[in-house]
Order: structure tokens, then C-alpha cells, then sequence
């Protein structure tokens, strides 16, 4: 009989049981998927992004289905730190998974102070460092906008936390590998790519967006040849972990990422199709490794 591969994967000091993760923002806290699957089978879940105080979002309609994707502008809707830590921690703490907090600030400050208080709660595995919001200090240029402004709040940020930082990158830059490189040299101990690209989708009968936003973030398989290339580019640029992303669906998807040399890799949009996606992704990553006689991820992965 063949042996069971062993999909566990090592981010430096973070261990995961395997390399599939849910992303940030399509897995609510993680309880609401707890009916549709095992929690403990995932080598880990991303929160939705965390602020300070609750934030309420932006105006409906706020996703709009395009052709092998969608469109979303919540606008970071999220329950706020206190309520995170009191009302949605405490049912998570049974899981094994690990847990990742992703979370955002509109300013630097916020963004250490932030740090800071998640860095406070145990069970919290690792931070999630979305820097794809707008900076208000900086007229709402967002904060990944240059290898300068990315240095500088992942620089403040460091001192706040000893948990493993992961820096979430946008795809929205001319040159990810440089602002990839910026993250490294500020202290991240991985960087995650990629967030949603920007989009829009107008209505011929009004002329107008369809979303209440105007723009949005496009995700989902529509993307994915284009996150994989990024991805590939910075595995090759950086030193440290890449956890890759980007119209991830099944298994040979996550593969494709894993083989461009990221470590582990998150499901987006895929989860509103199939709530469970995420574990069939793993038992089709173990599947194809015993098939091909694989026993450890290490075999297959690109250039780390
Ligand atoms: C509805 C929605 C909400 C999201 N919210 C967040 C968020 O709060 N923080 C974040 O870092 N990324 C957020 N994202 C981005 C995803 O985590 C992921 O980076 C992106 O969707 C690409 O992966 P996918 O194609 O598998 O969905 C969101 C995406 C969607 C579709």
C-alpha cells in the first residue's frame, strides 16, 4: 500500500499541518464555515481583515459576478478588535488549525498599534498585514503603492509583534518584486500574494458602475495565470516564505503555485461556490502525490 505523504509545510517558524489556507475576507471568521467542513483539516484560516474599531464598509451593491470571477468592494466591513477578541476568538480556540489574523490601519500608527493588540491574544498563530488600504495620510495612496511607504509601515510594525509577520501584497504595482523586496528588508517573515486586482463593471442601461464603489477588487480563476506569474517572480526576488494565491479552485490550481515555488497557498472566491472547496483541495493534493509517488511537498516545490 502506498504511504501517506506527508503535506506538512514549514514557514520558518510557523508549522502548518498542510499548505492550503483559506484567504482573508471569503471565510468569514472562520466559525461560519465550521458546518461545511472540518476546520481542523486546513493548515490554516485567515481572518477577515481586522481594524482597531468595527467598520461598517461600503454601500450595496458591493460584488458583482464577471466572467470567471467577481468584482468586490466591501470595503473591509469587519466586527472591530474588542468584539474579534470576545465574541469570535473564544469558539475558534478549540480548533487545531492554525490561525491567522489578517488585519489593516489607515495609518502607520494604526497599523503598529494593530499589531500590537492581536499580538496580545495567544492563540493567534500569525499576523496578516493587508496593505492594500488606502493611507489617509497620504491622501489614500494605498500603502503598497511604493517600496518606500511598504518599508516604512512594515518597519513599524515589526517592533510591535513577535508573532510571524506575513506582509499581503497587491498586484496593483508596476514592480511587485521591488515592494516584495521592501517588505523582506523591513522585517516580514513571509509575503502573500496576491490581493484582488483592480476592476469595473458598468450597466449599458444607466452608463453607470455596477457597484455602489464605482471600481472594485477582481478575483477568482479570471486571475490566475497572472497572480501565478507574480508569484513565480517573487519566490525568485525574496528569500523568505511566499504563500501564492489568486484564483485558486482545485487541486492542480494549488499545485501549479506550489511548483512557481510558493510555500503554502490561501482560497479566495472559490469558497462561495463550494464552502468546502478548501478541503477537497487537500485530499486532491495528497491524491496527486501518491499517485506520482511524492512523499514530502519539498520534492515538488519551485525554487525553495
Ligand atoms: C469578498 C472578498 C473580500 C476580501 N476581503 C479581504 C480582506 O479583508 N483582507 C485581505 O487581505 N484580502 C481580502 N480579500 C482578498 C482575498 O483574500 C484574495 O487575496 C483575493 O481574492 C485573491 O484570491 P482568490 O482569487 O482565490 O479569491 C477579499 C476578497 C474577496 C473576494
Amino acid at each position: 500500500m502506498a504511504s501517506v505523504p506527508d503535506l506538512s509545510v514549514k514557514l520558518g517558524s510557523l508549522e502548518l499541518s498542510n499548505p492550503v489556507i483559506a484567504a482573508s475576507g471569503t471565510f468569514g471568521y472562520g466559525l461560519e464555515f465550521a458546518p461545511f467542513l472540518d476546520l481542523n483539516r486546513l493548515g490554516g484560516l485567515c481572518t477577515k481583515g481586522l481594524s482597531l474599531k468595527p467598520r461598517l464598509g461600503n454601500p450595496v451593491p458591493r460584488v458583482f459576478e464577471t466572467a470567471s470571477g467577481m468584482l468586490n468592494a466591501i470595503g473591509l466591513e469587519n466586527v472591530g478588535f474588542d468584539r474579534f477578541r470576545d465574541e469570535k476568538l473564544p469558539l475558534l480556540q478549540k480548533y487545531r488549525t492554525c490561525i491567522i489574523a489578517n488585519f489593516f490601519g489607515e495609518t502607520v500608527r494604526e497599523y503598529a498599534e494593530m499589531a500590537k493588540q492581536l499580538s496580545s491574544l495567544e492563540r493567534i498563530d500569525a499576523l496578516e498585514m493587508n496593505i492594500s488600504c488606502p493611507n489617509v495620510e497620504e491622501g489614500g495612496l494605498a500603502f503598497s503603492s511604493s517600496p518606500q511607504i511598504v518599508e516604512q509601515v512594515v518597519q513599524a510594525v515589526r517592533p510591535s509583534t513577535s508573532k510571524f509577520l506575513i506582509v499581503k501584497l497587491s498586484p496593483n504595482v508596476t514592480d511587485i518584486c521591488e515592494i516584495a523586496q521592501a517588505a523582506e528588508a523591513a522585517g516580514a517573515d513571509a509575503v502573500s500574494l496576491v490581493n484582488t486586482y483592480l476592476g469595473m463593471a458598468l450597466d449599458i442601461e444607466t452608463g453607470k458602475p455596477f457597484l455602489a464603489n464605482g471600481s472594485g477588487g477582481l478575483s477568482g480563476p479570471a486571475i490566475k495565470p497572472i497572480a501565478l506569474n507574480m508569484v513565480y517572480q517573487v519566490t525568485r526576488a525574496v528569500s523568505i516564505p511566499v504563500i501564492g494565491m489568486g484564483g485558486i479552485r482545485t487541486a492542480k490550481d494549488a499545485l501549479e503555485f506550489l511548483m512557481a515555488g510558493a510555500s503554502a497557498i490561501q482560497v479566495g472566491t472559490a469558497n462561495f461556490f463550494d464552502p468546502a472547496v478548501t478541503v477537497k483541495i487537500v485530499d486532491g493534493i495528497q491524491n496527486w502525490c501518491i499517485s506520482k509517488g511524492v512523499n514530502n511537498l519539498n520534492e515538488i516545490r519551485g525554487s525553495k
